[in-house]
This record gives structure tokens, C-alpha cells and sequence, in this order.
């Protein structure tokens, strides 16, 4: 949650550091603020809302804007203190000569604040973040040293933070720090940026050095010092990114999800080229492979939060089917605070697009406290998760920008697939059967551009669809997560109440919701033991009067007079039914947000990484 971005070079920096905070906007939008040192001076522009009010700010006032090759900039999602012109970052001390933003979570600012207060701080803001500004200050007064003030100053903090820091006494750096909260430098040519996540400095360099917890450093244009909490300088690798622009560009489509839904056919045929090369070979895993140890492995966990933990409900389906293992599946908020049973025979599977979900990296720290084993199944091999990983997975969706996660859930369901196959392979077990999977899976990306192809249906649809207030989802066996993920999509672009149930609960409760006002959206697998299960529970919706939508490669007769809307999807084995029937919901989804005119890309109250518990 929110971004950070920081530029010391020889350009006007103005513009590089708000193209930088454009592109972390998808970090979090309730405000946004630079910093900028200018004639000898301090100048802070904030503004409350989306980044373009800050650009429009920053805009009308450039005729006080001379020569800046110096600033800080930050895009906010309000933790501490609502989303104010003052709680907006950076913030300053009394003085004003010095401007900091951060991100993570102060957990001791009351005490901090109260003792700053007694010794003369004026606080403007309800923030967090302040009280490290006057306490940063507060040390620069007796060391006059800035770095010196941060070193004592973060040894002071209890938390989760990533911080940038800049002076007035020291025109010529920034100063960049973090503990459990990510944080990297970007090394370009005589300048250097720093920022909270790639984008933010990928228009100016692809070199990166990627900071360790409580990691100081000096960033100037012409170098880079890093220190370690000790004091020593520690010497940095710098790994070279093939990021593509291409994933932070909407290339002509209207949001960057509808662009990421159209993205995922090539994810999975990129991810099945890797690693299934014909269907007589086993699926290759070397990132497994490496896990193997003298330890024995006796227990599966899976943990995860939104649409990461559908993913995993999805392969515990799979993999309990296919190999008989157990896999337990849990939410990382309730696996951290609960006595669970990881112990040291423990596989435990951190499913996280970002990598900074902060209730998966607590659930991991913990595991491997408890001797686990970790995998870690991620988007950003580059993100804090994975310095807990035993192995990690890439799953290689490319940067994903909509808050709304899709093409990340493709690129995690075909890996898991692709594990669930490779566990059954190292168990020698239903070879045949094996066999027609991988074949299957080939027909899968030609399926979903079918589906997507398509496309205008499902937007008919939408809009017939779109006055309804509340949906119910229902589905059994491997779809009920792909129901728990349709109905996450709804609400959270849309902003419309979307519940999923197992179909069989309809009758245990949620039936007497039913009426003309509520929606039920089914998911039907022909030629499966629940399909008829299926059509009785939706004529059991039927007779409450509720309108009935399926989704479903069925050709029952018993559909067209039973069902309101019917969106057909290709025929497809019930095993990897979970590979297709999302693309339609997240296409329902997004068409219904577009047609009332929400912000489908940034919705409110939420941003795309959730970094504090
Ligand atoms: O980055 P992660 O996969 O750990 O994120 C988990 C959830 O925050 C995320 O899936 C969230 O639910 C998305 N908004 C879903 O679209």
C-alpha cells in the first residue's frame, strides 16, 4: 500500500517523480504529495484524491518551480488519518527543512509523538509518519549529520516502514531506508532514483539494487552508499530487469484489466512451454526438484489471502484428487493468529501475486520459525515473501496493474495445475489419466481466447444485469472457488454484494434471501456427479423467483427453460473446468463495473498490495 518514489540526478525532477507516482497509482490513490529541494528551499505540493489533481497542482504552481534536481513523492492509502491535505505525505519537522514520506506502519508513533511533543514538535497531522519526521529532526539537532539522525532515529522505531528522506542542508541526496517494507534503488546514469516498487523508476533505468531490512543508504546522482544497522558500508548487487514497458501501458484498451483479462491465453501458453514439453514427459520442476532434503514432508498447507487463496482452494481440490495428499487451505490472517499445526515435517505454500502481502509474510516468518519447509508461489520473485522461501515459483504473469488481480490468478492456477500433475508424476500414479490432463491442457489458452472472443455477449449481458444489487454465486466441487473468485471480482469493482455458496448450502440458509431481487449465478459441469445436484438447487432458486444465470459447456435441454441468461463456455473435463469458467466472471464483472461507470482499475478502499495486518 502506497508508493514511494525518490529522483536525485541533473533533470528537473517535477516530472520524473510525479510519471513515477503515476505509475505506483496503483498502490494506493486517497492522496499524493512531492517534495522537491528548489532554490535553497523546501517545497511541498500535495493534493488530496487521484494523482491528477497533483499534477494539475503542480501545474498551476510552476512558476515556483525553478531548477530541481532533487525530491520525494509518495501516493497514499490512508492507515493512520483520513485521506487530508495534512496526513498526506511528505511531511516535515517545525522547521521545515527537512521532508520525508513513508510507507509500512509506525506501531510505537503514540509514544514517539508524546515524547516529541514534551520536547517542542508541532504535529500538523494525525499521521504515523510525522512523528519519524520530528524524530529524524530531533536527531539531526544534536548530530548535524543526516545520516546520522536516520541511523539513530530508525533504531528508535518499532514496525513496518520504508522510508525516503531529504534536507535542506543536503541538497545533493536522499537518504532511503526500510524494515519490512520494500524498497529498491534504481541506478541510472548520473542520477539515481529510488523507489517502492519498480515502476516507479522503470522509465529512467532498469538497474536495481534491492535494499535489506534496515539497510541505509545514500543515494546521490553520481553513486550509491549502502550501510548495514551496524554502520558498515555492505556492498549491493545490481540486477538488471527485462521489465516490459508494455505491462504498464493499457495499449488501447480502456483499463488496464479488461488488457490483463486479454493477457492471460499467453500466460498459460508461456508457462505450459516452460514446463510440459510433450505429454509423455513429466512436467519439469526444478524449483521442486531443489525442495526434496532428508526431511520428511507429512503435511500440505496452503496459505493466502483474496484471490491468491482461491488459487489455493483450487489446488487443494486438484492435488487431494489427483494424489489422494492432503492439503489443508487457510486465509494467512487466521493461519498467524490461531495455534496451527506447522511444524518442522511441515510443506507450507505461500500463494502472493504482490510478494507483500503482509498477512502471507507473517504467516511465513512463522512457518519457518516452526521448521517448515517454505515454497513461495509469487508474482514478483523480486518481493519481500521470498526471503523466507526454501523455493520459489514464479508464475510469470508480468507486472499486473489493475487492482482487480486476473491475469496473476491464470498464471498461479496453471503452476498449481502444472504441481498437482508433477506430485501425481513423483507418486507414479494414473499415468493414462495423466496423460489426457496434459493433453487437455494444451486446448486451454486456444478455449479461453474462444470465450473471449466472445466477449459481447457477456457485455449484453452486464448490462441487463447491472441494476441488480446483490448476486448469489453457486457452484460444488473445483468451481466453488471459482464462484468465491467471480463474486470477489463483482464486489470489488463493482461495489454490488456478491455472496458464493456450495450450492448444496443454498437450502441451509441463504435460500430465504431469494426473490426477483437476487440473482443466482450457477456453475453447472455436464457429464459431473453434481450436475443434476446442480439443476435441482437452481429450480429450487427458480421457484423462490430468483433470476438464474448459468455458466456451463452444457447442452442439457433442461437449461434453456430453466435459465434466464446461459453463457456458454467450450467443453472441458471437470478437473480443469477451473482453468476456464473465471474468464467469464471476470469478464460479467468488469463489464457490469464499466457500464456503471466505476473506477474498475482503482476501486475504492482498496489497493493492490495489502502491506499492513
Ligand atoms: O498480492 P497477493 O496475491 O498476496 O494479494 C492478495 C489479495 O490482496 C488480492 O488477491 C486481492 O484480494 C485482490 N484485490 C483481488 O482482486
Amino acid at each position: 500500500m502506497c508508493g514511494i518514489v525518490g529522483y536525485v540526478g541533473e533533470k528537473k525532477c517535477t516530472d520524473i517523480l510525479l510519471s513515477g507516482l503515476k505509475s505506483l497509482e496503483y498502490r494506493g490513490y486517497d492522496s499524493a504529495g512531492i517534495a522537491i529541494i528548489d532554490e535553497d528551499t523546501v517545497k511541498i505540493f500535495k493534493s488530496v484524491g487521484k494523482i491528477q489533481n497533483l499534477f494539475d497542482k503542480v501545474e498551476n504552481e510552476k512558476s515556483n518551480i525553478k531548477n530541481p534536481v532533487v525530491g520525494i513523492g509518495h501516493i497514499r492509502w490512508a492507515t493512520h488519518g483520513k485521506p487530508t491535505l495534512f496526513n498526506a505525505h511528505p511531511h516535515t519537522c517545525n522547521c521545515g527543512n527537512l521532508a520525508i514520506v513513508h510507507n509500512g506502519i509506525i506501531e510505537n508513533y503514540k509514544e514517539l509523538r508524546e515524547e516529541l511533543t514534551l520536547k517542542g514538535a508541532i504535529f500538523k497531522s494525525e499521521t504515523d509518519t510525522e512523528t519519524v519526521a520530528h524524530l529524524i529532526a530531533y536527531e539531526y539537532e544534536s548530530s548535524k549529520d543526516l545520516l546520522i539522525a536516520v541511523q539513530n532515529a530508525t533504531k528508535k522505531l518499532k514496525g513496518a516502514y520504508s522510508l525516503c528522506i531529504m534536507h535542506r542542508d543536503n541538497p545533493d541526496e536522499i537518504i532511503a531506508t526500510k524494515c519490512f517494507a520494500p524498497l529498491l534503488i534504481g541506478v541510472g546514469e548520473n542520477e539515481n532514483m529510488v523507489g517502492s516498487d519498480v515502476p516507479a523508476i522503470i522509465g529512467i533505468t532498469n538497474k536495481i539494487i534491492y535494499l535489506d531490512d534496515m539497510d541505509i543508504a545514500v543515494v546521490k546522482k553520481d553513486g550509491v552508499v549502502v550501510r548495514n544497522y551496524n554502520g558498515d558500508v555492505v556492498n549491493k548487487k545490481v540486477v538488471e530487469l527485462s521489465i516490459k514497458e508494455d505491462s504498464l501501458n493499457k495499449m488501447g484498451y480502456k483499463h488496464f484489466m479488461i488488457k490483463e483479462i486479454f493477457e492471460q491465453p499467453d500466460i498459460i501458453r508461456n508457462a505450459l512451454n516452460g514446463r510440459l514439453k510433450d505429454v509423455h514427459s513429466n512436467i519439469v520442476f526444478p524449483e521442486i526438484d531443489s525442495l526434496q532434503s532428508d526431511k520428511k514432508i507429512d503435511n500440505i498447507k496452503i496459505v493466502a489471502c483474496g484471490t491468491s487463496l482461491h488459487a489455493g482452494i483450487i489446488a487443494k481440490y486438484i492435488i487431494e484428487d489427483l494424489t489422494g495428499v492432503t492439503i489443508e487451505v487457510e486465509s494467512s490472517s487466521e493461519y498467524i493468529y490461531r495455534n496451527n499445526t506447522t511444524n518442522s515435517s511441515s510443506l507450507v505454500i505461500g500463494i502472493s501475486q504482490s510478494g507483500e502481502t503482509a498477512d502471507t509474510i507473517t504467516a511465513m516468518r512463522l512457518a519457518k520459525d516452526k521448521g517448515a519447509k517454505i515454497l513461495i508461489i509469487t508474482n514478483r520473485p523480486d518481493s519481500s515473501i521470498c526471503k523466507f522461501a526454501d523455493s520459489v515459483i514464479p508464475v510469470n504473469a508480468g507486472i499486473e496493474v489493475s487492482v482487480a488481480a486476473t491475469k496473476s490468478y491464470t498464471a498461479q492456477l496453471i503452476v498449481l495445475y502444472l504441481f498437482a500433475i508433477y506430485l501425481c508424476e513423483v507418486q507414479k500414479k494414473h499415468t493414462a489419466v495423466l496423460r489426457e490432463i496434459k493433453q487437455e491442457l494444451l486446448t486451454i489458452p486456444s478455449k479461453i481466447e474462444h470465450i473471449l472472443n466472445n466477449k459481447s455477449e457477456i457485455e449484453g449481458m452486464a448490462k441487463s444485469l447491472s441494476h441488480y444489487k446483490d448476486f448469489i454465486y453457486i457452484a460444488r466441487g473445483t468451481n466453488l472457488a471459482t464462484a468465491q473468485e467471480g463474486a470477489l471480482k463483482l464486489k470489488e469493482i463493482s461495489y454490488i454484494n456478491a455472496t458464493a455458496y456450495p450450492a448444496g448450502e443454498l437450502k441451509h440458509g441463504p435460500i430465504a434471501m431469494l426473490d426477483e431481487n437476487m440473482p443466482v449465478l450457477a456453475i453447472l459441469i455436464p457429464n459431473h456427479i453434481t450436475f443434476d445436484k446442480m439443476i435441482s438447487n437452481c429450480e429450487e432458486a427458480k421457484a423462490r423467483n430468483a433470476k438464474l444465470i448459468a455458466l456451463t459447456s452444457s447442452n442439457d435441454e433442461r437449461l434453456e427453460k430453466l435459465f434466464d441468461y446461459i453463457i456458454r463456455v467450450p467443453e472441458v473435463s471437470e478437473i480443469l473446468s477451473p482453468l476456464i469458467t473465471y474468464v467469464p466472471l471476470q469478464l460479467l464483472a468488469y463489464y457490469i463495473a464499466n457500464y456503471l461507470g466505476k473506477d474498475v482499475d482503482q476501486p475504492r478502499n482498496l489497493a493492490k498490495s495489502v502491506t499492513v495486518e
